[in-house]
């Protein structure tokens, strides 16, 4: 008999990540600049935040994430056939931090970046998506990795106490699935922008531009108004095309920029705060590598397992913003 009901899913066959060994607290940066520990706790629930050494660059994190990834899917590099790096800190114009990564693993297939800011990891996590529905894939590495710390003004206290450094990385493999809710794998993916917003978060330089590479800008108040409207209606978006309740969501792993933002969405989604994955506190806001760092020590402590519904959501640069509801 034909069956007529099997589609292709991508499914997270593995989850691994990387963080530079330098751990930089709210005290220290309080002996830098005008702050203090207890602002940053207060507006951002930020403790610390780790900062790469000279040596790991966006494209040695996001190898060591990748490799970690394969490693916990139990697949090798011949398993490979794209790779996508959600950064916008990446090491150099081109090449690519992706055919860099691919090199260093010993990949075959193709790769690229993508540039959507903190939203990188969700925007890269679709397009992995596509291309394995579409056949062009089986086995998709999908990696966040970035070095804010290269970016960041040191003198403007409104942002550089808000971010840090290190990479994420999911192993997504081609499967099967039903075409319903209960199918393992990436159930929906859903992306968004407006560039009417671009100027509210920026880089005010260029990579490969030695004299101005440029320092992130950010009117933080707006963004944060802007963050908590948009991803509310984003997770809302993605249970209604699933047509799954709220009470289906097993564990939200949201982009890491602000606990008080991470907190708005996990009660508008009535999940208690134990289900809500937060890293933002020991990592800060590591942009587009903040949400496989997430899943990565959720799925590794053993709070997320296999069967579970988890909803990622994130807003950055841009902007844009989208979610990935995906069953372990
Ligand atoms: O990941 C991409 C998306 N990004 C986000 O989602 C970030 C969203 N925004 C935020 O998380 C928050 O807006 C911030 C944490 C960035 C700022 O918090 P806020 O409650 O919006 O503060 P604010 O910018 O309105 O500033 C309040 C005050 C100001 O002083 P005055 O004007 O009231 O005297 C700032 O100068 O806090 C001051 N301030 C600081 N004080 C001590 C700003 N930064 C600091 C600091 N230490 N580090």
């Amino acid at each position: 008999m034909v069956k007529t009901d099997h589609i292709i899913r991508s499914q997270i066959a593995g989850i691994g990540s990387y963080l530079p060994a330098q751990v930089v607290t709210n005290e220290e940066l309080a002996a830098r600049v005008d702050t203090s520990d207890a602002w940053i706790r207060e507006r951002t629930g930020i403790r610390q935040r780790h900062i790469a050494a000279p040596h790991e660059s966006c494209a040695f994190m996001a190898t060591e994430a990748a490799r970690a990834a394969l490693a916990d899917a139990g697949a090798h590099a011949s398993d490979v056939d794209a790779i996508i790096v959600g950064t916008a800190t990446p090491d150099q114009a081109f090449p690519s931090v992706a055919v860099r990564v691919q090199a260093a693993i010993g990949a075959g297939g193709f790769g690229f970046d993508l540039s959507a800011a903190c939203s990188g990891f969700i925007y890269a996590l679709s397009m992995a998506d596509s291309l394995i529905k579409s056949g062009q894939a089986r086995g998709v590495l999908v990696i966040g990795s970035e070095v804010y710390s290269r970016i960041l003004n040191w003198e403007d206290r409104g942002t550089c106490v808000l971010f840090g450094d290190g990479a994420g990385a999911v192993f997504l493999r081609a499967g099967e699935g039903a075409g319903r809710g209960e199918d393992r794998g990436i159930l929906s993916t859903h992306l968004h922008a407006n560039g009417q917003y671009g100027d509210m978060l920026y880089v005010d330089g260029a990579v490969g531009r030695p004299d101005r590479p440029g320092h992130l800008v950010m009117q933080g108040n707006q963004v944060f108004r802007h963050a908590v409207t948009l991803l509310s209606e984003t997770v809302n978006e993605a249970l209604a095309a699933n047509n799954l309740p709220q009470s289906a969501v097993d564990w939200l792993v949201p982009h890491q920029a602000n606990l008080r933002i991470i907190d708005g969405i996990g009660r508008k989604l009535g999940l208690p705060p134990e289900r809500v994955v937060v890293t933002v506190d020991h990592h800060a806001n590591t942009s587009a590598a903040s949400i496989p760092l997430a899943l990565a020590e959720a799925w590794r402590d053993g709070r997320i397992e296999r069967g579970q519904l988890v909803l990622m959501e994130a807003l950055g640069g841009g902007l844009t913003w989208g979610s990935a509801l995906v069953r372990m």
